[in-house]
Order: structure tokens, then C-alpha cells, then sequence
């Protein structure tokens, strides 16, 4: 049986179920106290994934921002920060998007192999483009980045790839943290979209864990007996 890392899912929503606002503006959902523990979880993390729309509408950097978190990594022999990946059809990337210019030469782009070679002109020496074939299946995706040696995977977003990697049971861990507002505007991305899902009314997730952190509320899914409680 091919062999993924273990993969945890992270992100902060809306008491209303939605990722960020529906005008285009950046929103807040998290706090700092929260945004410190994000980071290190990024910290025990070999690879961060988001969807190629994420990079496009936040230019994250995706880097682990504490120095005693980034000390530690290096100390161990590890990279500053985790392996940065991203997903993409189109291949509508920016070579001067924060996800390429920012923190150290460890990027990954999957993408079909109609657009690998115009992307790869594109981004240059910046990622590897790797050619995923004809269409980019995330179990695929998942045995690939097990094979570069990534043993623990946080996807970060958005809706869309978080989707996928549930209703395609490739998740070991949910991470939700939710923000104590409503965004109101069906416009917003949402946290998932339509889908088979393996977790239902006949069939429950197990709720691992419960953490209160100042006004938002962390909760944390088991989704696959690999589930590490740490
Ligand atoms: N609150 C949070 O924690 C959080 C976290 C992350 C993001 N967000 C928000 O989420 C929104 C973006 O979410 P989203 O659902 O619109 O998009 P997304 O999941 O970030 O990215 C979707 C894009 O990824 C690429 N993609 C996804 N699956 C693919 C596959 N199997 N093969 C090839 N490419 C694939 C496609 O890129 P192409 O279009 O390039 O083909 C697709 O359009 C933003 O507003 C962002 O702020 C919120």
C-alpha cells in the first residue's frame, strides 16, 4: 500500500462556517495567542500545502516565525521552515508572490503536465514543478511528497483543497479554530463545498480535543486511527 505523510488540516473560520470575508479584503479570524500556537505546529511540520488561490489572495509567506522555533529546527538539521507546496491547474502564478521570494529555496508546485513547462519558464529556479500527469489527484500528490522524504504534511487552506483532502479520506487531523463572528455573505469562501464526506450523521468523527484560547475555540478532529494526541 503506498505510503502518505501524516496529515493534519488547519484553518480558522467564522462562527458562520466561512474562511475569510467575501469583499476581497484580508479578514482576521485568529488571534496572537493563537497565531503563536499555528506556528508551532508549522514548526513540527516537514511540508505546508495551500491551494494555489490561497497564494493568490493572501501572498502568505508560510514560514515558522519564532527564532527559538526556527533554531530549534536547524538545530536538529532540518530547513528554518517547512517544504512550502502549492496546487495548480492554470498555472496562474507569480514568480514574485511572497510564497517565492520569502524564506529558504524549499518550494513545490504541482500542476498538470499541459502547463508544467510554461510554469516552469515562469517561476525559473524558484520551485520545482513537478508534472503530475493529466489531472493533479491529491492522493497522488500525498505519495509523491511521502517519497521526498516529508513525513508530516499541514495543508492550510483554503476551502477548496481542504475539500478534497477530506472527501478523499487522505486527512489524519483537523484542526478548527473558530472565530467568535459572522462573515454573512454567501460570496465568502467557505470551509468545505459540496462533497462526499466519510465523516457524516451515521458515521461521527471523534472529537479529540477542546482548547479555549482567549476568544476563539480550538477544536481538534481525529480523522484516522494515526491520529497523533500530542
Ligand atoms: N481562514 C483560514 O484559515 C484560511 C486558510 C487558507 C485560505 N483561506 C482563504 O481561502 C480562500 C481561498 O480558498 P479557495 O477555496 O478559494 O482556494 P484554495 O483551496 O486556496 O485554492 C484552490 C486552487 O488550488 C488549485 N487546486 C486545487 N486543487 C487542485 C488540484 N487537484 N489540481 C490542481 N490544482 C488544484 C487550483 O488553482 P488554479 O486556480 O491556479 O488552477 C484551485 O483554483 C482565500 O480567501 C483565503 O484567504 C483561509
Amino acid at each position: 500500500m503506498p505510503e502518505r505523510p501524516y496529515t493534519l488540516l488547519s484553518c480558522a473560520l467564522s462562527i458562520d462556517g466561512y474562511l475569510d470575508a467575501g469583499n476581497g479584503e484580508r479578514l482576521l479570524l485568529s488571534n496572537a495567542d493563537d497565531l503563536a500556537r499555528v506556528d508551532a505546529v508549522r514548526a513540527e511540520s516537514d511540508a505546508i500545502l495551500v491551494g494555489a488561490a490561497t497564494v493568490r489572495a493572501d501572498d502568505p509567506r508560510l514560514l515558522v516565525r519564532s527564532k527559538a522555533f526556527r533554531d530549534r529546527r536547524l538545530a536538529e538539521g532540518r530547513s528554518a521552515s517547512p517544504v512550502r507546496v502549492t496546487l495548480t491547474r492554470r498555472g496562474d502564478l507569480d514568480p514574485s508572490a511572497r510564497f517565492f521570494t520569502t524564506g529558504g529555496d524549499d518550494r513545490l508546485v504541482y500542476c498538470p503536465g499541459g502547463v508544467a513547462g510554461r510554469l516552469r519558464r515562469r517561476l525559473g529556479a524558484t520551485a520545482t514543478v513537478v508534472d503530475a500527469g493529466h489531472r493533479v489527484e491529491l492522493d497522488r500528490v500525498a505519495e509523491d511528497l511521502h517519497g521526498r522524504g516529508i513525513r508530516r504534511l499541514m495543508v492550510e487552506g483554503g476551502g477548496n483543497v481542504l475539500t478534497q483532502f477530506l472527501t478523499g479520506d487522505l486527512a489524519d487531523e483537523l484542526q478548527l479554530v473558530v472565530a467568535p463572528f459572522f462573515v454573512g455573505d454567501s460570496s465568502a469562501p467557505r470551509f468545505v463545498s459540496d462533497g462526499r464526506f466519510p465523516w457524516n450523521a451515521g458515521r461521527r468523527a471523534a472529537l479529540a480535543e477542546v482548547r479555549q484560547i482567549g476568544d476563539v475555540v480550538l477544536l481538534r478532529y481525529a480523522l484516522s486511527p494515526r491520529f497523533q494526541d500530542e
